[in-house]
């Protein structure tokens, strides 16, 4: 399956499917590289570089691996700079390719040093991760963290293509494809039409990714991905602020508890999808039903619905949710106006959202 990403002469296909790295050769557009750096991550290398790489060859490509550890440390300003002098030692010129072989942070970093190696090298997404084939590795934005927060330097850097293997899944653990899980979650509350409605998107995935994961499953997130980005790619019209749903108490939960893994980005995400459900309900924006059928979906696809016992207190949170790096004018969160109907709203009080934060901490 291919979904296009429509952006003039940026336009770039994801390919979806199957049994597609030992396909990169083919599926890599017209062009000429002599060089590829293949930058991946050290469980995501050992399983799938090879495929990818001998691929590569059969293009003529002279292919350099470059593994990075995994986890997301590695998003930072120290092995970008790594990377990049690996590239200056191999000689790279402005007209050979990098290739980012795993999940977001890889995806991320690589993109990043992509990006700015002689102001700018092509890179070719290959992700690995559901979060990375639905989300990162769609829209050209690339970055890594710095101590004072998250992808707080980073560029715009569309990709040549997107080459989403749904067959490298089966080795994703238990719980990074949940949290990949909770950004599908977010697209059928943005586009419940492309889900078939209520209950369609559930059916969709499977419990584990174990099961294997349709291609096209996979595709109709991505497609979702893919228009808002052709619409509003730099994040300049609030088009693509919309995906941003659940992310504002996500993110100050992540940022909270330290991104010690109390909670996973998908994790933290659900949470905050209830928690805007429950904020949109008491602005009067939606129905009563809405955060209940939000936490119902959720909860079936084996994601927390309420901040639990140990979660930080919601001082902690408004802070957080004040430095939001997305904050327009006061505290500002992605409501909804009923699934399928997505508003931002400025100046929000935090009275009504300490409230609403308690009544999803006893279940709504
Ligand atoms: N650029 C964007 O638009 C955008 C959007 C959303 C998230 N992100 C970023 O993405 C990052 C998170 O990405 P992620 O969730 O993919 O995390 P990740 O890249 O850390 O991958 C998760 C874990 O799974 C492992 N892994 C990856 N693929 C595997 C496979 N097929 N089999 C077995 N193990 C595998 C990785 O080694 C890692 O340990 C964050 O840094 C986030 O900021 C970026
Ligand atoms: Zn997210």
């Amino acid at each position: 399956v291919t979904v296009t990403v429509e952006l003039g002469d940026e336009s770039y296909v994801i390919s979806v499917g199957e049994r597609l790295l030992e396909r990169t050769d083919e599926l890599l557009p017209e062009g000429t590289w002599s060089k590829a750096a293949v930058v991946t991550d050290s469980n995501v290398g050992p399983l799938y570089a090879a495929r990818v790489e001998n691929s590569l060859r059969r293009r003529g490509v002279e292919v350099h691996a470059c593994t990075v550890e995994a986890g997301e440390a590695s998003k930072s300003p120290g092995v970008a700079r790594d990377l990049l002098e690996r590239l200056a030692a191999l000689d790279f010129a402005r007209t050979d390719l990098v290739a980012a072989l795993g999940g977001g942070v890889v995806g991320d970093l690589a993109g990043f040093v992509a990006s700015v190696y002689m102001r700018g090298v092509d890179v070719l997404q290959i992700p690995t991760t559901l979060m990375s084939q639905v989300d990162s590795a769609i829209g050209g934005k690339t970055g890594v963290n710095l101590e004072a927060g998250k992808n707080l330097v980073g560029t715009f850097h569309q990709p040549v293509a997107v080459i989403a293997d749904t067959g490298s899944l089966r080795t994703l653990p238990g719980r990074e494809y949940r949290s990949g899980l909770a950004e599908v979650a977010k697209y059928s509350f943005l586009r419940p039409e492309v889900f078939g409605g209520d209950p369609g998107m559930t059916d969709d995935f499977p419990a584990s990714a174990a099961t294997g994961v349709e291609a096209d499953a996979v595709a109709r997130c991505a497609a979702v991905k893919a228009q808002v980005v052709s619409i509003d790619e730099r994040d300049a019209t609030g088009a693509r602020a919309a995906l941003n749903y659940g992310h504002t108490l996500g993110h100050a939960l992540e940022s909270a508890t330290g991104y010690r893994g109390e909670y996973s980005h998908g994790e933290a995400v659900a949470i905050g999808m209830v928690f805007a459900a429950a904020v949109s309900e008491r602005m009067g924006l939606c129905d009563r039903g809405m955060p209940g059928r939000h936490a119902s979906r959720l909860g079936s696809l084996g994601l927390p619905v309420a901040p639990g016992s140990g979660a930080p207190d919601f001082d902690a949170l408004l802070g957080a949710m004040r430095r939001d790096k997305k904050r327009r004018s006061g505290l500002t969160m992605v409501l909804l106006e009923g699934e399928g109907k997505p508003v931002i709203r400025g100046d929000l009080d935090p009275v009504l959202l300490r409230g609403c934060y308690s009544r999803i901490a006893e279940g709504v």
